[in-house]
């Protein structure tokens, strides 16, 4: 079955007032439109048309990753004005699935269902159950309880308008079927729109049946009209993939106070994550690992037995076995960590690496160095990389002991077995094995007399 896909999704969404056109909105930082195009492609044999109009080029530039055909629809003239822009690509014996550009919660498995059922001699049609049905297409059945039509709010008859089966305007249909009704539609109705739901109408008429599904929730069929239903299904997307990571065995302290906006390439056993965490992009995370309060960790490979505490920033980095961060920890771009590596609070590491059981445990900043094994870093040191035009290596050789409140004015390398000692400015090289210092020699003043302040 080859399977063509629309999504409509040229609508203005005047009510999200916004300078972004609606689909580009997002969920989970990732927007509208690429939520349902990464759906339809779990679906096999199908290539994908979008209709784009208000703001269109910026929905293109956006998502031109996208392996879809772009139409335009220069005027919204409706849904099935909407749909007739693809006729060309439309094959007669194709399966033709329509989703919306704004419904982004759908899923495969609904989706799977409706183009089970669509035949020469069916059209498989999406519809929901409401509690407020208001703003929907009404779902009319006749005493059979067979689908005769759908019928817009503004078009209903009173006891229309008592009917709590919505259309969710997802449907699928045959190809030559669905050219020739699109052929035939009329835009004499309250708003002047030629409606895709007068299909239901004809194929009836041309002896079809209607055939319905179910979602599994109200929520995979909610369209985002304005940011308070914006943020509704973003709750839900959040509810849904803490689900998901619990059903894998990970311990969430409240599913209800961790937000993924991204994936997880790896996911190992026992994992335990604390409120209010962040994970964003791609991350992996083996097992046993625990994740304190506040984090925000994006982009990250966390190896076993890791502990990151609270408050800490992760980014672009890599967390060696054993190891552990924060709190108040940032690992920056290009931070690897090697096995049982401890980073303290109040340290900021970026394009560095950090060799095995080497600990920077406090207040200190580290970039653009290459750091030994076993290496401990005092508080307050500071690889100052940066002449303010270009950045310098650091390099410290494995079991150096670093003094607190430390500059290493780089390029600079200290050797394996090196101690600097405290309060240091080192601008040249330090050897392996000795002691080196820059510090003032300390002077006591015999005699000194702290000033008083004066009686008046
Ligand atoms: C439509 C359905 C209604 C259904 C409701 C579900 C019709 C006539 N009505 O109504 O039965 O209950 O969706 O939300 O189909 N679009 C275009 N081009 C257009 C018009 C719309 O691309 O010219 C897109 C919109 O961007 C949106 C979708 O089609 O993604 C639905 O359009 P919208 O105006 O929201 O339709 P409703 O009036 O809500
Ligand atoms: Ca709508």
């Amino acid at each position: 079955m080859t399977i063509k896909t629309i999504i409509l999704a040229a609508g203005q969404g005047t009510r999200m007032r916004s300078s972004l056109p609606k689909v580009l909105h997002e969920i989970a930082d990732r927007p509208l439109l690429r939520h349902v195009y990464d759906t339809s492609r779990t679906i096999a044999n199908n290539s994908v048309y979008i209709i784009y109009g208000h703001g269109g080029e910026k929905v293109k530039s956006t998502l031109s990753d996208l392996d879809a055909t772009w139409i335009e629809q220069k005027e919204q003239l409706g849904t099935g004005h909407a749909v007739q822009q693809a006729v060309r690509y439309i094959d007669d014996d194709d399966t033709v699935l329509i989703l919306y550009g704004d419904v982004p919660l759908l899923k495969s498995h609904t989706i799977e269902n409706i183009l089970n059922k669509v035949t020469a001699q069916t059209i498989s049609l999406l519809t929901v159950m409401l509690d407020d049905p208001t703003g929907y297409g009404r779902i009319v059945r006749d005493q059979h309880h067979a689908v005769v039509k759908i019928v817009e709010q503004k078009d209903a008859s009173e006891s229309e308008l008592l009917i709590d089966e919505g259309n969710t305007g997802i449907l699928a249909a045959k190809g030559d079927k669905l050219k020739n009704w699109l052929s035939r539609l009329q835009n004499n109705n309250a708003q002047n729109e030629f409606y895709l739901t007068d299909i239901i109408e004809m194929a009836v008429a041309d002896g079809l049946t209607i055939q319905t599904t179910h979602p599994a929730s109200q929520d995979e069929v909610l369209g985002v009209n304005n940011k308070v239903q914006l943020a509704h299904l973003e709750r839900a997307y959040q509810a849904e993939q803490s689900r998901l990571l619990m059903e894998h065995g990970v311990t969430l302290r409240d599913p209800a106070r961790i937000d993924v906006r991204g994936e997880f390439k790896q996911l190992g056993r026992d994992v335990v994550v604390d409120v209010n965490v962040v994970f964003e992009g791609d991350n992996e995370i083996g097992s046993n690992v625990s994740i304190g309060p506040n984090c925000i960790i994006k982009n990250a490979v966390i190896k076993d037995d890791v502990e990151i505490l609270a408050n800490s920033l992760i980014e672009d980095a890599v967390v060696g076995q054993g190891s552990r961060v924060g709190p108040y920890a940032r690992l920056r771009p290009e931070a690897k960590l090697a096995d049982h590596v401890h980073v303290g609070n109040f340290v900021e590491i970026k394009k560095s690496t950090v060799a095995s059981g080497s600990k920077i445990n406090h207040l200190s900043y580290i970039g653009d160095s290459e750091i030994g094994s076993k290496v401990n870093i005092g508080a307050g040191t500071i690889t100052c990389n940066y002449d303010g035009v270009n950045k310098f290596k650091t390099i410290i050789g494995d079991g150096a002991f670093i003094g607190s409140d430390t500059q290493l004015v780089a390029p600079v390398t200290v050797g394996a077995n090196a101690t600097i000692g405290a309060g240091s400015t080192i601008t040249r090289d330090a050897p392996d094995e000795q002691l080196t210092l820059s510090r003032v020699k300390q002077i006591s003043v015999n005699g000194w007399k702290r000033p008083v302040k004066q009686e008046k």
